[in-house]
């Protein structure tokens, strides 16, 4: 398996220019399959999980041209709806696939999820909303059966915020017949740019990015002509890089917007940030300054972005408080980050991070997509060598990680395995 190799202390200085962003791509890669027609979706990153679902809309008989970072999806050729385990274990987004097939053709069956281990991590409000849609629901030997012989309009309360849970029951019903109205549906930009694919094609969403979403069906669409904006963890991630080495980055082609909370967090801690257009600025702070985060779905702390404020949070002066309330057993970078030399006690979801503990390079295992971002980070300023395994994981969410960093004055490198 590859590792990446990291020397740490060098200072980073330059630009960083950000890729589309998985978590908008995923849905809206997905809800080609909606359309019948042949959809062109641009900026698609070149990561992991887009490999797996393109092979996911080739395993259904979508023809797909993958060309750069534009991908064409000819989704008049479908000839199954249904998504076995092997394709679907590796990415708890292939559950996207249930609201496209079965709106457009009754039918869906797809194996039960795998993906991040970060909790339970259920479907039952996406399964909820699709039986309240008129849909039948059995779950056998692991595979989700849903079949519906008309889907129609609903309203739907989804009881906790879900991501994906309202991408998906926003794809069943941009053709049901009449009217779908989404409470406390989640807000994230990533919904915004489904919605605004869908609505390229000539579906009816209202209110993506509040909490009430108004769906009116549509008998057909056209074909989905849609750009994936940038990826908001991707740019958070590289801006924590800059605050811990003594940087000064310029992070390009990205959404200043959508990332509101992150950038007053990193205020708070010292850094100083310049906002343009499209791009953002940081230099690192002097001193580090401890700070509290709560997770919470957007427009707050992303939970996403939670490991990785662990690396300036053991550097800053004072302690630091974590509280994560979006997922259970979101914590488990902690454990290789103290192997570095961290001071974090846990206690439920609440994680106390004691300031002033520089990192030391050490073997480590990355265990999640942002847990093993959070290990880079911490291996960029750590003394001497960091070695990190099972990158697999960020190869999941992060383009071109170790070219993006060593362009910035990084000392790192992947080694393949042999
Ligand atoms: C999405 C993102 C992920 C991010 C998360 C929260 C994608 C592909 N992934 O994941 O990167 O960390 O949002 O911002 O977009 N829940 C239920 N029942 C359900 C659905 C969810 O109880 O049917 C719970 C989950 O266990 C979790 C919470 O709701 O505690 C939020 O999960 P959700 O927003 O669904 O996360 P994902 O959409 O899987």
């Amino acid at each position: 398996m590859d590792k990446i190799l990291i020397n740490g202390g060098n200072r980073l200085s330059g630009t960083i220019e950000i890729s589309g962003a998985k978590n908008a791509a995923l849905p809206v890669l997905f809800s080609s399959i909606l359309t019948g027609k042949v959809n062109t979706i641009s900026n698609v990153p070149g990561l992991a999980d887009i490999k797996t679902t393109v092979k996911l809309l080739e395993h259904i008989g979508c023809r797909v041209n993958w060309n750069g970072n534009t991908m064409v999806i000819d989704s008049s050729t479908i000839n199954s709806h249904e998504a076995s385990y092997d394709l679907v274990r590796t990415m708890r987004a292939s559950c996207l696939m249930m609201g496209p097939l079965l709106s457009r053709f009754g039918e869906a069956k797809v194996s039960l999820p795998g993906g991040c281990a970060i909790g339970a991590r259920p479907i039952n409000l996406h399964l909820k909303a699709f039986e309240e849609m008129g849909a039948e629901i059995t779950i056998e030997h692991g595979y989700v059966h849903a079949k519906a012989k008309k889907l129609c309009g609903a309203k739907i309360y989804f009881d906790t915020v879900t991501v994906t849970g309202t991408e998906n029951v926003m794809m069943a019903a941009v053709m049901a017949e009449g009217e779908t109205i989404l409470e406390n549906a989640a807000m994230e930009p990533e919904i915004v740019n489904l919605a605004n694919a869908l609505n390229s094609a000539g579906a009816k969403i209202e209110g993506a990015g509040d909490s009430i979403i108004k769906i009116s069906g549509v008998k057909e669409l056209k074909d989905i002509k849609e750009a994936i904006i940038p990826d908001r963890v991707e740019t958070g991630t590289y801006l924590v890089a800059g605050a811990i080495t003594n940087g000064e980055l310029t992070i390009t082609k990205c959404n200043p917007h959508d990332l509101e909370i992150v950038l007053s967090k990193l205020k708070e801690m010292g850094a100083e940030i310049k906002i343009g257009a499209n791009e953002i600025s940081i230099k690192a702070a002097t001193h580090l300054k401890s700070v509290k985060i709560t997770t919470t779905p957007h427009p707050g702390f992303p939970t996403d972005m939670q490991a990785q404020f662990m690396v300036p949070a053991s550097l800053a002066k004072g302690t630091s408080v974590f509280n994560e309330t979006v997922f259970e057993n979101r914590f488990m970078h902690v454990a290789e980050l103290i192997r570095m030399g961290a001071e974090i006690s846990i206690d439920g979801h609440t994680a106390i991070v004691t300031g002033e503990r520089p990192f030391s390079g050490a073997s480590v295992m990355a265990t999640d997509l942002r847990a093993s971002a959070s290990l880079v980070l911490a291996g960029l300023v750590a003394d001497g060598t960091t070695e990190i395994n099972r990158i697999y994981h960020l190869d999941r969410g992060y383009e071109k990680m170790e070219e993006k960093l060593k362009n910035v004055g990084a000392d790192i490198k992947r080694v393949k395995a042999s």
